[in-house]
């Protein structure tokens, strides 16, 4: 049989495999707020309490707030195309999933394989931004820190001149995650609820008291100057301007990372036609308007200047220990709750790495290891072992910065592909079924890949460079391996 790069995968078989995959099939439960508080418990965190500082010192200063409008539209865009892609297949999958069954193997697989750089390089993001505030923890609450060369990567250095060596704590919290994981624990829609209302209420009293602290004087001018302003590191951003917007806007997209998760529960929704778009704006909505609201207020409570050198880490905390006097509960609280926030983000993106690894391999995409069950625990044991490696390593060994904006590229880059997909499906197959529609195709899809197109661009070369040699691999392993053992394509499912 002649191989086809372009094989879809028959919805009958999708189906089938998701009967049998799960134990119990899923009950209709969830209404359109829980929806919602599902896609918040997975969208705040490192983005929004490490990322936000990291953008204000090295790309836009206070316009950081602007780079997170644009990122939320580009979302807004990309979402409402996703939604219409989710409710074709009218079954729980990611990104991946939905491809393969519209666009054909070979997209299916650059879908899944850059999928990586969204779940497992963003574990490790989130694991190296908990590290940080675990040493803040550890101050505020014992008086002691760990030595600088034990919780920053190889490639760092301190003010005073001390080299990293290996971040111990984002290997421990990505370890510890693994291993839950394994004993197969997921979040309860409880302990969801709980951490979604914390992390929401730090979020607000951070505005709410904040506000009255916001220095002029740090907010001026709102959109800097254009510059070339260099790091610690000795890497070059385009600083201020209408590139320094977009590179923050690219630097921030990762806070919006997770609120795809909302499509994953198409098939718990109550009433999927009306609550996954409700669940999927919804969301976004929200965390848009808090983002603006707390860049704002970050920015106007601390200046750049803090954001580059001694509060470069643990922002939060540290703007408001610094000028907020009378608050140090508040700085404390933040700190726990992001602890426990980010453990969440963590958890979700493991095992969402974990679940495109599984479908990719019960396709034959990838080794059969990555399918193995747990005998007793019934979970992908050995693939998150392996994932524990892969996201430890980049965890322990590479700075946040990086990890963090290869996240935000590769997965700018899937929500391209999404926007493309919708458009090219409305036009060969006009007729299927779809629970949802994108409004004004091909205007919306248009301007999505506008948007992220903008933000990709404004992150810069070197993770262009990143993303390419990343899809570059995967297409070798594509040749060499996938093609060859596609069950789909030997026909035999
Ligand atoms: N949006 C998630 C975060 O900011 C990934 O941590």
């Amino acid at each position: 049989m002649a191989y086809k790069l372009w094989i879809t995968k028959p919805i009958a078989a999708l189906m089938q495999e998701t009967t049998e995959t799960h134990e119990h099939s899923l009950k209709r439960t969830l209404s359109a707020w829980a929806l919602i508080a599902l896609g918040i418990g997975a969208i705040i965190g490192a983005g929004l309490f490490v990322r936000t500082a990291a953008a204000a010192a090295n790309n836009a200063g206070p316009s950081v707030t602007y780079g997170f409008m644009v990122a939320g539209l580009g979302c807004a865009f990309a979402g409402l195309c996703y939604a219409e892609f989710a409710s074709m297949i009218p079954i729980a999958g990611s990104a991946y999933t939905y491809s393969y069954a519209t666009m054909g193997e070979f997209i299916a697989w650059i879908i899944g394989w850059d999928l990586v750089l969204e779940y497992a390089v963003g574990a490790a993001t989130v694991g190296i931004a908990w590290s940080e505030y675990l040493n803040k923890f550890l101050d505020q609450f014992f008086g002691v820190s760990i030595p600088y060369e034990w919780y920053h990567s190889p490639f760092e250095t301190s003010m005073s001149g001390v080299h990293g060596i290996m971040n111990i704590p984002a290997l421990f919290i990505i370890l510890v995650l693994t291993m839950l994981l394994i004993r197969g624990m997921r979040e309860s829609a409880f302990v969801n609820g709980i951490i979604v209302i914390t992390k929401v209420a730090i979020v607000l009293l951070f505005i709410g008291l904040g506000w009255s602290y916001i220095n002029p004087v740090n907010h001026t001018p709102f959109i800097p100057d254009p510059t070339i302003y260099t790091d610690g590191a000795g890497v070059d951003h385009n600083y201020g301007g209408i590139l320094g917007i977009l590179g923050a806007a690219g630097v921030v997209f990762f806070a919006f990372i997770g609120f795809d998760a909302v499509s994953t529960a198409a098939q718990e929704a109550k009433n999927p036609k009306r609550d996954m778009p409700i669940g999927i704006l919804g969301s976004l909505a929200i965390c848009t308007v808090l983002y603006i609201l707390f860049a704002y207020v970050l920015t106007g409570v601390g200046s750049v200047n803090d954001f580059r050198t001694s509060g470069k880490e643990a922002s939060v905390a540290y703007a408001i220990q610094t000028y907020m006097t009378g608050y140090g509960w508040l700085a404390k609280l933040v700190t726990v709750a992001i602890l426990a926030g980010f453990s969440s983000v963590i958890l979700v993106m493991l095992m969402g790495q974990s679940r495109v690894f599984y479908s990719m391999s019960r396709d034959g995409l990838v080794p059969k290891i990555f399918s193995a069950v747990h005998p007793k625990f019934k979970t992908p044991y050995k693939s998150n072992w392996l994932f524990f490696a892969f996201v430890g390593f980049f965890a322990a060994f590479i700075p946040g910065d990086i990890v963090g904006d290869m996240t935000s590229i590769g997965t700018l880059f899937a929500f391209i592909l999404v926007c493309i997909g919708v458009w090219i499906m409305r036009v060969k197959h006009p007729d299927l079924k779809r629970e949802f529609k994108t409004p004004l195709v091909p205007l919306v899809p248009v301007l999505g890949i506008v948007v992220c197109g903008a933000m990709i661009y404004g992150l810069g070369w070197t993770n262009w460079l990143r993303l390419g040699i990343w899809l570059a691999i995967g297409l070798v392993i594509y040749f060499l391996y996938s093609r060859k053992n596609s069950l789909l394509n030997k026909g035999n499912k």
